[in-house]
């Protein structure tokens, strides 16, 4: 069975099946309007989301199907105390296909481990939002007309933006990328970006201090919201909340065909005066996501019981029972998860369900 947890979970041909029918959803809307009635989508919103949530659902209602869930986790059974993989277990015998935000990283994940359905992961912490990323795939192409070959800028926050981590993940698929990344210090690219995506899977990036330095070159400006909600210091986000802003007078740097995109909510990163200008791409978005998702959600239901679409196979994981995943907002430091690792080639060691770096 397919889930989509990360986006590595989807091969190349995978993500072209995905944003192929998606563009085809565009051009023949009617004729998917019933395609998935009586198939139910549940989602399992334990963080707070509009955008995302009601995506969902329109692309389920859309597509002639049901939806349930909730979207607080304090008027679910999660208040009592239950585990993620309890509920998962519970609502696969009510639902087709489960939809689940968490602001644990590797919920989804330890999750999809004993779900019956597949499980899409829409957001969990600061570590991935995969259907962002397709997102952001089909408008890149719908805008440019194509992915390979673009130069994007990502700006602003680049440490806790799951949206820029799972894109920069997503593009390792594309051929000749250049990514620039644009962050103050405090909220640079993890290093497992770079170091287990970026130079490991070939994709060039460079950092700088300023957009002005790039605009000029880039195919596709990515801007995102610093997270005041992932800060634990308050000062911290204090001094770095207003970084970088895109306005007019920045965008007049720009390629005519430049797009800018924002997985939105936005704060005061782009002044609404650059919404009138036809690159600003942010709104057409989101529109885009629910098509996508529309595509995702019949594509996991066409895969689930077709062996050719399993998951990507995985190493062994190591186990050792003296080493320990310090992230606080991991899953196995949450619930009963077992703490456990995957080794890349450089040796070096991560959690198996949040990607930190555990010292030896
Ligand atoms: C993003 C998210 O939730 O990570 N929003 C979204 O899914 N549309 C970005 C954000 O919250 O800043």
């Amino acid at each position: 069975m397919k889930h989509l947890i990360d986006p590595m979970d989807l091969s190349k041909e995978e993500l072209d099946q995905i944003i192929t029918l998606a563009e085809d959803i565009i051009a023949r809307r009617e004729e998917y309007q019933e395609s998935q009635a009586h198939r139910k989508l549940a989602t399992l919103f334990y963080e707070p989301s509009t955008r995302t949530r009601l995506s969902f659902t329109s692309a389920m209602m859309e597509l002639g199907g049901n939806v349930l869930g909730f979207s607080d986790a304090k008027s679910s059974s999660v208040s009592k105390g239950e585990t993620v993989q309890d509920t998962v277990r519970v609502v696969s015998c009510f639902a087709d296909v489960i939809a689940m935000r968490h602001h644990i990283e590797g919920a989804q994940l330890y999750a999809s481990e004993v779900s019956r359905v597949p499980i899409i992961n829409a957001g969990d912490g600061s570590h991935s939002h995969p259907t962002q990323t397709l997102t952001d795939l089909l408008t890149i192409k719908r805008e440019l007309g194509h992915i390979d070959g673009i130069t994007i800028g990502f700006c602003g926050d680049l440490k806790f933006g799951r949206t820029v981590h799972s894109l920069i993940k997503a593009l390792s698929r594309y051929k000749d990328i250049q990514v620039v990344l644009i962050a103050p210090d405090e909220l640079k690219l993890p290093d497992y970006i770079k170091q287990d995506v970026c130079d490991r899977l070939g994709i060039r990036y460079k950092e700088v201090a300023t957009m002005e330095e790039v605009m000029p070159e880039l195919d596709v400006l990515y801007m995102t919201r610093v997270q005041q909600e992932r800060f634990l210091d308050q000062d911290e986000f204090d001094r770095v909340k207003d970084s970088f802003v895109l306005d007019a007078a920045r965008m007049s740097l720009a390629k005519e065909k430049m797009a800018v995109l924002h997985p939105l909510p936005r704060v005061n990163e782009i002044l609404t005066e650059v919404d009138a200008d036809p690159r600003a791409a942010y709104f057409r978005q989101v529109e885009n996501g629910k098509f996508v998702r529309m595509a995702l959600i019949t594509k996991l239901l066409e895969w689930k019981d077709d062996p050719a679409h399993g998951m990507p196979a995985t190493e062994q994981p190591v186990l050792d029972p003296t080493l320990r995943c310090t992230n606080a907002k991991c899953i196995c430091n949450n619930e009963h998860a077992p703490h456990k690792f995957r080794r890349n080639d450089a040796g070096v060691l991560r959690c198996w369900y949040c990607d930190s770096k555990i010292k030896q």
